[in-house]
């Protein structure tokens, strides 16, 4: 069966190509590059020992899909395609709503042409909102979104749930995930924020290898375990196994089905940075600052709904993550440059 993922060169993309491939798939991967590598898609084929087709190719370009799935005839579309800074959203708004948008639309109308009738779609926790009830599940009120960026994800969430409704064999998966981080394990492929990263994680490893001198954590007052925030870290690699359940699943549902991809653990971030110290090995010097704006105290999943109708879940420990995340980035200090 051929897949094809938009945005696949990214980070949760080429975890996914490689999962997804593994399982006996056939990705076909289309990147424009604008947050990614090409490196990243030769290092998934050293992963695999084989090659993956790809193309480079704007997801809103609809003449240069056509293209794709006239020669690629897909089964079904992972859409991870977009853009995911908060910071950068707020800054420009229409540029988050433009491509984040345009995407899913460009991919849904070429969909129709070609009669591909199944949609995996990358949400985010973010559409819980700043109201979320924790933990959050799939049924909880979204919105209040508290920048373009988490509004993106809502709409487009809301764009595939009118798409379904009036298109009958539509067959549309929205993962929610939490807080992907880790690597995968052989150490090729990573993710690889362009700058000063803004995630916990890639900052972590960035203070490790001593590109940053400290990190900064955004407060300890609040009403958690130990005063810092508690996130719900979740391994790329596990998630990229989501996908892989959520193609089953869909081969079997028309409709619209909302999965929450997490762990149902909540990590603090000083329990994350004692977890990061324990399984490297590599101390994380750090001060305590002012919480960051628009940050919630908690947020974690519940992920039964995905292992009663999907049979998936988490195994991956902080630990792996740290241990993963630490070997990608000490093997490769400047990410796929
Ligand atoms: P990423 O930036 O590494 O991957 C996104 C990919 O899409 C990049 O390779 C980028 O070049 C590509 N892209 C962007 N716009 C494109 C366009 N118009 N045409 C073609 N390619 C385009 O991000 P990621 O972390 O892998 O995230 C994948 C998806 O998951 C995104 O939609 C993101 O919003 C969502 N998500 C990510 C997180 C996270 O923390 N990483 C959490 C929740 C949801
Ligand atoms: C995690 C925790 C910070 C950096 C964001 C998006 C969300 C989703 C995932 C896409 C928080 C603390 C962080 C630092 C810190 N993305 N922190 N020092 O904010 O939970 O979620 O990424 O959908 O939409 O909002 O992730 O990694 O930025 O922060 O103390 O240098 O780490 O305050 O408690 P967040 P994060």
């Amino acid at each position: 069966m051929k897949v094809l993922l938009a945005g696949g060169a990214g980070y949760i993309g080429s975890h996914t190509a490689v999962e997804l491939s593994k399982a006996g798939y056939d990705p076909v991967i289309v990147d424009n590059y604008s947050n990614s590598s090409p490196i990243a898609i030769s290092r998934c084929e050293e992963i695999l020992g084989k090659s993956l087709t790809f193309y480079e190719a704007d997801v809103t370009d609809k003449e240069a899909l056509r293209a794709i799935f006239t020669k690629e005839q897909p089964d079904a579309v992972i859409h991870f395609a977009g853009f995911k800074s908060v910071d950068e959203s707020v800054r420009m708004p229409l540029l988050y709503y433009r491509n984040n948008i345009d995407t899913t639309l460009s991919l849904l109308e070429v969909m129709r042409e070609y009669d591909v009738s199944s949609f995996i779609f990358s949400s985010s926790a973010t559409v819980y909102g700043e109201n979320a009830q924790i933990p959050c599940v799939e049924t909880d009120p979204t919105g209040g979104c508290t920048n373009p960026y988490g509004w993106t994800k809502l709409m487009n969430e809301e764009i595939l749930k009118d798409a379904a409704l009036a298109i009958t064999n539509l067959r549309v998966v929205l993962l929610r995930y939490f807080n992907p981080a880790g690597a995968h394990e052989s150490g090729l492929i990573g993710e690889d924020p362009k700058g000063i990263p803004n995630n916990l994680m890639p900052y972590v490893t960035q203070v490790a290898s001593g590109k940053l001198p400290f990190l900064k954590v955004f407060g300890n007052d609040y009403p958690t375990v130990d005063g810092s925030g508690v996130r719900d870290f979740i391994h790329v690699v596990d998630l990229a196994k989501g996908h892989v359940a959520a193609l089953e699943y869909a081969k079997n549902h028309t409709g619209v089905e909302i999965f929450n991809l997490g762990t149902g653990r909540g990590v603090s971030v000083l329990e994350l940075v004692n977890a990061f110290v324990d399984s490297t090995g590599v101390d994380i010097p750090y001060e305590i600052v002012d919480r960051r704006p628009g940050d919630l105290a908690e947020v974690w999943a519940n992920p039964s709904k995905a292992k009663e109708l999907m049979n998936w879940q988490a195994t991956k420990t902080i630990g792996d993550i740290c241990a993963d995340a630490w070997r990608w980035q000490s093997n490769n200090p400047q990410g796929y440059e």
